[in-house]
């Protein structure tokens, strides 16, 4: 028997590691050819602390409580020198990938669809030479071909397969953009590097709130597709909004969700005046209506930074601070990902 362990690290690489039974995260690590900050791996020094909030394991009781304290260890923190998974986890390393000789992970995709299914958005799919783990959420880089230049896309397919799909804007002009639409063909090979980010789906104890924004979309739909199988007793509500009645794609795979997931609902909201759609405006214009019970909620949201900003305007404004607030900014340049978790 073995676990999958996610080493998500400080710079945003996430590192899938096997860990046998019995063994601790730090020796699974080493034995991927990862080496962890450690000093004692004895449970004394507590240069080995993370912190893992997803998953089942033992802390051990060799530690000394300079090394790990009774309250960081309440908060989630553990030593990877002691810390024995029984189930597959997510770990916080707190340092840079490259200090732990290990770094980002790449692959060759091959493209087996690309299809500009409106007028503003493209869906890409593509199958890689071997599985990418990574978590519901995450996005990779992907380098434009005939040039070095890479831009970020977050998976809307769910982990665990070879088969990658993708949402992007059709940005006019846009080097990726440009691309997709005018030459990206069937039989492509497209080059990944990843997975990256901290915006990925947490266990899900609380209710949980998704606010999309346009393509922000996709990596609802990875979590969605993820959420389909698992055992689900809290309710998961999506507010996706978009500009144009164009825009709005990906509604039959949410309704085909809504029907498939008892605790899901959703509901889209258009901007543009001249929309005839029910709901209009911003989706900050329909916070009010979001079950967000005084701030017992988990928030995840995702899409341009205008859209972004304004809904954390909203919160701030209204004084509502949500158990956890997990953020991802599609900045024209991959920038700006952010998480705060209250
Ligand atoms: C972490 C992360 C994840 C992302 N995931 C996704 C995703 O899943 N789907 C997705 O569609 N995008 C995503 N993006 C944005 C994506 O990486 C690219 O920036 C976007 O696709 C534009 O690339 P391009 O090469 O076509 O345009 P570029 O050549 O980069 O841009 C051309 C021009 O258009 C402007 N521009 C770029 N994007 C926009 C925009 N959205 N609106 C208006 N003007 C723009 C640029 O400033 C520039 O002037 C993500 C970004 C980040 C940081
Ligand atoms: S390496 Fe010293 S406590 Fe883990």
């Amino acid at each position: 028997m073995s676990y999958n362990i996610a080493l998500n690290f400080e710079d945003g690489v996430t590192r899938f590691i096997s860990c046998n039974e019995g063994e601790t995260v730090l020796d699974a690590a080493y034995r991927n050819q990862i080496n962890l900050p450690m000093d004692c791996s004895d449970g004394v020094c507590g240069t080995c602390k993370g912190s893992c909030h997803q998953g089942d394991f033992e802390l051990g009781d060799e530690y000394i409580d300079e090394a790990l304290t009774d309250d960081e260890a309440e908060l989630g923190m553990v030593l990877t020198c002691q810390m024995v998974p029984s189930s597959d986890c997510v770990v916080e390393i707190p340092t840079a990938s490259s200090l732990c000789k290990t770094g980002i992970a790449t692959v060759n995709a091959t493209v087996t669809e690309v299809n500009l299914i409106s007028a503003t958005a493209i869906e890409l799919k593509m199958t890689a030479d071997e599985d990418v783990g990574f978590l519901a959420g995450q996005y990779v880089n992907i380098q434009v071909p005939g040039s070095e230049e890479v831009r970020a896309y977050s998976f809307s397919s769910t982990p665990g397969s070879c088969d990658l799909s993708f949402l992007i804007r059709n940005v006019p002009g846009g080097l990726m953009s440009s691309y997709l639409v005018g030459q990206c063909k069937a039989g492509d090979i497209l080059n990944l590097t990843g997975p990256m980010g901290v915006f990925y789906l947490r266990q899900v104890l609380k209710p949980v709130l998704m606010l999309a924004g346009g393509t922000g979309l996709a990596p609802f739909l990875s979590m969605l597709e993820h959420l389909k199988n698992s055992e689900l007793n809290q309710p998961i509500h999506l507010i996706y909004g978009v500009t144009h009645d164009d825009d709005l794609v990906g509604v039959a795979a949410l309704e085909k969700f809504a029907a498939e997931i008892e605790l899901f609902s959703f509901k889209t909201v258009i901007s543009s005046t001249e929309s005839s759609h029910p709901l209009k405006g911003f989706v900050t214009n329909h916070m009010q209506d979001a079950p967000i019970q005084e701030g017992n909620v988990d928030v995840y949201l995702c899409g341009p930074p205008p859209m972004v900003d304004a809904v954390l305007g909203y919160f701030h404004e209204h004084d509502i601070e949500p158990n956890s607030f997990h953020y991802e900014k599609f900045t024209p340049s991959q920038v700006a990902i952010g998480e705060h978790v209250a």
